[in-house]
Parts: structure tokens; C-alpha cells; sequence
């Protein structure tokens, strides 16, 4: 979470026709997306339409074929750790934790990037280390808080439930103290009572003053949630606007739903499959 105040209403966040090729596959093609310092913005579409290579181009883990990322006023090169450092942070679709490592310490690394103590300082266990680590320890401890984890410190990451650990990317993320933090699915496997704590956990990290791009499948958390939602088909950016605009938008359900392939089954055909499983039932019911 940032303390700097943003004094001007210039995006956090502006990627400007970033494509990304494979070999003869185009998994993002041409899309333009901004980010401002105060929104939560999501990214949907369907399976394969691009959403984690995009992430994965604004993070610097792709150089991307063509187009620019920029954070704030400076244009990020394609390496993680410079775009950790600039300010955005990230939790990746599958779980990356130090599994045999504890919660506590799982947070400790993703302050890493923000400690200044060199390899010799803390050889030396320096005064000056042990401060630096004491102040790392502490806000290490209020990340726990913050998401609820905090009576697990100790516990390793690997013995935690599976939407614990999706919490404990989410706070090692924080601990690089990012303007813009990015979430990959961070409700996939949770319970709907885990994702409405998410749900206002990303409220939360928003009110701190750390901007939120997130993609997610679940339709009621990304609507709910989102000042602008933004829609990915095949690479391409389809539509983008408000939570409302977005659900009503033709081209959106039929890209989730898929248009009626020719010969599909109707609803005649549909009704008298239903009537023959039902008296199939019955029958067994019978015996
Ligand atoms: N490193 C890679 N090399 C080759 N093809 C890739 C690579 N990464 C992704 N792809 C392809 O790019 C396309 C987009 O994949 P991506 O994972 O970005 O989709 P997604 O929108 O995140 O899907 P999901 O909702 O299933 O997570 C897919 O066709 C995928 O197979
Ligand atoms: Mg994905």
C-alpha cells in the first residue's frame, strides 16, 4: 500500500497495444487497458482468451511482441523484479508459496524488494539490520492482520487451507508496498463465504490506496465488485465498461455462452430428453 498521495488523475496503470505471439499464436492481440489510482477494474472472458499472458506481459515475465506498459510516467522494461520495484504487484492462478516456509516468513520475502539492507549489513547482523528487519517483522505482522491470517503466523504455508493460501499471496503481494496489484482468480476454489471476505478485502486494499486489476470467473464477484470490467475473447479486448454496461452487452453473453451451433437441440428436443429421464426414474423408483 502506497503512502504517496496522487495529486493528478493520471492512470497508474496504462498498457498501450500490448500483443503477445507464440509462435503462429496470437494470445493478446493489440489491447489497450488504463488503470486508475483509485478503481478496481476486471478482466473476464473465457477459457484460453489471454487474461494470465496479458498479466504475465504487464508484469514483465513476457517481453510482449509489441506495444508498451507504463506505471505511472515510467515505461516498465519486461523484468519482474524493476516492475515489482516501480510498483505493481501480482498473485499468480496457481498458488506460488514457500510451502515449507511459514506464513510469516512467506511475507518476509515479499518485502524483500522494499529493504535496502545489503547481503554484508546483514552478515554483519548489524544494529542496523536487526532494525530494518524489526520494522520488516512488524509490517510483515500488520499484512497478516489486515487479511486475517495473523493467528496462523507460524504455521507453515503448506498446512494451510486452500483459501488461506490464496489470502497469503494476496498479503505477500502487499508487502512490496505496491500502487497496483494484480489478482489472478483469487476466489478459484474458495467457498461463497471465502469469496465475499475477499470481496471486501479487495474493497479494503483499495480504500489503502493500492489501485486492483483482477481477473476472476465468478460473474457476481467481478460485477459486484468492479467500477469498470473489461472483456477479453481470443486475444482481443471485446467490450469494456461498467459493471452494467458489460452484463447487458449482447456480444458478452454470446461470447460466454456461444452462439447455437447448427443442430444443436432445441427446446422440444430438450423437453422430451427431460420426460424420458424422469419416467426412467420413476421406473426405478418402481422396482
Ligand atoms: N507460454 C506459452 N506458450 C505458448 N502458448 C501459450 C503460452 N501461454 C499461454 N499460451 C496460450 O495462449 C492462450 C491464452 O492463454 P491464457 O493462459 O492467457 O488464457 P486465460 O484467459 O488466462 O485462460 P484461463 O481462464 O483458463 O486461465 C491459450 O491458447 C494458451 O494455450
Ligand atoms: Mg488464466
Amino acid at each position: 500500500m502506497t503512502t504517496m498521495t496522487t495529486t493528478t488523475d493520471a492512470p497508474v496503470l496504462t498498457a498501450t497495444g500490448v500483443t503477445m505471439r507464440f509462435g503462429g499464436l496470437t494470445a493478446v492481440r493489440t489491447v489497450d487497458l488504463t488503470v486508475h489510482h483509485d478503481e478496481i477494474v476486471g478482466l473476464i472472458g473465457p477459457n484460453g482468451a489471454g487474461k494470465t499472458t496479458f498479466f504475465n506481459c504487464l508484469t514483465g515475465l513476457y517481453r510482449p511482441t509489441e506495444g508498451t506498459v507504463t506505471y505511472r510516467d515510467t515505461v516498465l522494461p519486461p523484468k519482474p523484479h524493476l516492475v515489482t520495484r516501480a510498483g505493481i504487484a501480482r498473485t499468480f492462478q496457481n498458488i506460488r508459496l514457500f510451502a515449507n516456509m511459514t506464513v510469516l516468513e512467506n511475507v518476509l520475502v515479499g518485502r524483500h524488494t522494499r529493504t535496502r539492507e545489503g547481503l554484508l549489513s546483514a552478515l554483519l547482523r548489524s544494529p542496523r539490520f536487526h532494525r530494518a528487519e524489526a520494522a520488516s517483522t512488524q509490517r510483515a505482522m500488520e499484512l497478516l492482520d489486515f487479511t486475517g491470517l495473523a493467528p496462523k503466523a507460524d504455521h507453515l504455508a503448506r498446512n494451510l487451507p486452500y483459501g488461506e493460501q490464496r489470502k497469503l499471496e494476496i498479503a505477500r503481494a502487499l508487502a512490496s508496498d505496491p500502487g497496483l496489484l494484480l489478482l489472478d482468480e483469487p476466489t478459484a476454489g474458495m467457498n461463497p463465504q471465502e469469496t465475499r471476505a475477499t470481496e471486501a478485502l479487495v474493497r479494503a486494499i483499495r480504500e489503502q490506496g493500492t489501485a486492483v486489476l483482477v481477473i476472476e470467473h465468478d460473474m457476481r464477484f467481478i460485477f459486484n465488485l468492479c467500477d469498470r470490467v473489461a472483456v477479453l475473447v481470443q486475444g482481443e479486448k471485446l467490450v469494456e465498461g461498467t459493471s452494467d454496461t458489460v452484463q447487458a452487452d449482447e456480444r458478452v453473453i454470446a461470447a460466454y455462452l456461444g452462439t447455437p451451433f447448427e443442430g444443436a437441440p432445441g427446446q422440444e428436443e430438450l423437453a422430451e430428453v427431460e420426460a424420458a429421464e424422469a419416467e426412467a426414474a420413476h421406473a426405478e423408483e418402481d422396482r
